[in-house]
Order: structure tokens, then sequence, then C-alpha cells
């Protein structure tokens, strides 16, 4: 992926060299520096819309200049519940499904109806590092098992409970786990985790959502057995991570939660505003 600075100056350099005949000088200072990749398709966000009618040169450009890549698409903002996103087409195969992989973990996904964040590789790494031998997790927003697929691909002899309310995403997530021959440890669950979730089973709690409701909240305490870790995601806007920390503080004692917030982790730059953080809570029943 290109993803560090150098790259990121690599792309636009390179795109600008490649398309210099077609785009005038502010034009070519407009093309985009960076796009993420999920299997072998790479999406950009966001691109200038002055560039508009050079969309497809872009896309053909990109899939020229990278060998991982046979298709480019465009993605606008998801903010619905179910989290589907705005895709469109650029250039190379027709296709949206695609197969992704990252820490042994084999990902089938559709990038133009659920949700995957390669920003949160990190995350992930830091749950397979974290959670130890024979813990029960119960993934709230399991999605595809984005977070909670890789833990179990990676330690044989963790369990997990993992809710999906979108009934395509949780039809990737099956398939994932059987792919993933993960099928003996990982139970998906089809439905809303305000009733869907387990109780006294876990020993860890996965809320990889934002704006999250104090229900849900207390269903995750509910689901730890005895004591345990709640790994709670949000959107912190820069330099306010104390306002976030009294939110959820708050947020618990409304459900009469006794919580220990006892870590802050930056899981990725969200936007130029906001920072998408993860708090390790614990909670002792
Ligand atoms: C943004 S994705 C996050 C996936 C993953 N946790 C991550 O952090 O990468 C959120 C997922 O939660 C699901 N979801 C939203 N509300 C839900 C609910 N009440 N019960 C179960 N799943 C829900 C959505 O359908 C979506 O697949």
């Amino acid at each position: 992926m290109l993803e560090d600075s150098l790259d990121l100056m690599k792309l636009k350099k390179q795109l600008q060299t490649l398309l210099e005949d077609k785009l005038d000088s502010e034009l070519l200072d407009k093309l985009p520096s960076g796009y993420s990749i999920i299997g072998d398709i790479a999406i950009f966000r966001h691109i200038n819309p002055e560039l508009t009618e050079y969309k497809q040169d872009i896309g053909e450009t990109v899939i020229y200049l990278d060998p991982q890549v046979n298709v480019v698409v465009e993605q606008f903002s998801t903010d619905s519940a179910y989290r589907k996103p705005q895709i469109i087409h650029l250039a190379g195969e027709k296709r949206t499904i695609t197969k992704h992989k990252e820490y042994d973990t084999i990902f089938n996904i559709d990038v133009s109806r659920i949700t995957f964040s390669p920003g949160n590789k990190g995350e992930r790494g830091f749950l397979i590092d974290t959670i130890e031998d024979n813990e029960v997790i119960v993934d709230m927003f399991a999605c595809i098992g984005n977070l909670s697929l890789p833990v179990l691909v990676n330690k044989p002899s963790i369990q997990c409970y993992g809710i999906e309310i979108n009934k395509e995403a949780f039809n990737f997530l099956t398939r994932n786990i059987e792919e993933n021959r993960v099928k003996n440890r990982y139970f998906p669950i089809l439905g809303d985790n305000m009733n869907k979730t387990p109780k006294g089973v876990a020993t860890r709690v996965l809320m990889g959502y934002f704006g999250i409701e104090e229900t849900q909240f207390y269903k995750a305490q509910e689901a730890i057995e005895e004591k345990g870790w709640i790994h709670y995601h949000d959107l912190v806007e820069r330099g306010n991570l104390e306002y976030t920390r009294k939110k959820l503080e708050s947020l618990a004692k409304n459900v009469n939660l006794n919580i220990q917030i006892k870590k802050t982790r930056k899981v990725k730059k969200f936007s130029p505003r906001l920072i998408h953080v993860c708090f390790d809570i614990f909670v002792n029943n």
C-alpha cells in the first residue's frame, strides 16, 4: 500500500509525470497523493471535483503503476448505521468483490457494500498481541470479522461470539469464518446486539463502532463473565480527549456501571479534525 509519506509523494509525482500532457499545471497540483488498497482494489477518497473529467485517467495510471491493483474506485463518506460505502468505478475490471489478506487472515469483501478500514491494521495487531490464550471475545459490531477474525486465526485457543445486524456483512462473515477454518471457535450471531449479545461469557468485548447507545454499553458489561476488558472506539476532537473520557464515564454512570479507563490509544487519524481513539476499559462485575 502507498501509505508512508515518501510513497505518497511518489504517487503524486508519478501521476504528475504521467498525466502532464493532459492536465494544466494548476490541475496537476490538485492530483491525489494517496489511496488505500483492499485486496486488489485501490480506493481513492475525495478526489478534487475539478479533476472529475480526469478520474478515469487517474485510475488507469494507478493500474499501470501498481502491480497489486486491478480495479480503481472512489469512495464517498459512509454515514448510515449499516455503514454502506458509496462507491464509483474509475478504472479496471468492473467488480467490487475482492479477497483481502492481513495477518494471515482472508477477508472476502464487497467494498461497495461493506466497510473495512485498512487504517485499523494497527488495532488488529494490538488485539493479536494483547489477547491471552483461552480468552473469549464478544465482538458486538463484527462486520466481516474485521477486528476479531485475525485474533482467532493467530491464536488457536481463543473463541469469539460475533454479532452483526447487516445480512450482507453477516454472509461475508460466515464465509470468512469457514475459509479461515475457525468454524469450531467463531460463533456468528445475526441480529441486533441490543438483544443478541450473549451474557456472562466473555473476557473481552470489542465495541468497534462510533456513537453507541447506553444500552449497548450495558450489554457489553453484561457480556463479561466476571472481570475483563471493553475496547470502546470513538471519534475524538483533536486535543479534546478529556471530553470523550467524561462522556464515557457519564454513559457508564447512567447505567450504574463501575468502569476504569486504563488506557487510551490512537487508532488512526480520521479527518483533519478528528482522531479515532480506542479506550481500554477494565470491568469488574
Ligand atoms: C463500522 S463497522 C465496524 C466493523 C469493525 N468493528 C471495525 O472496527 O472495523 C460496524 C458494523 O457494525 C454493524 N452494526 C451496527 N449496529 C449494530 C447493532 N446494533 N448490532 C449489531 N451490529 C451492528 C454494522 O452493520 C457494521 O457492519
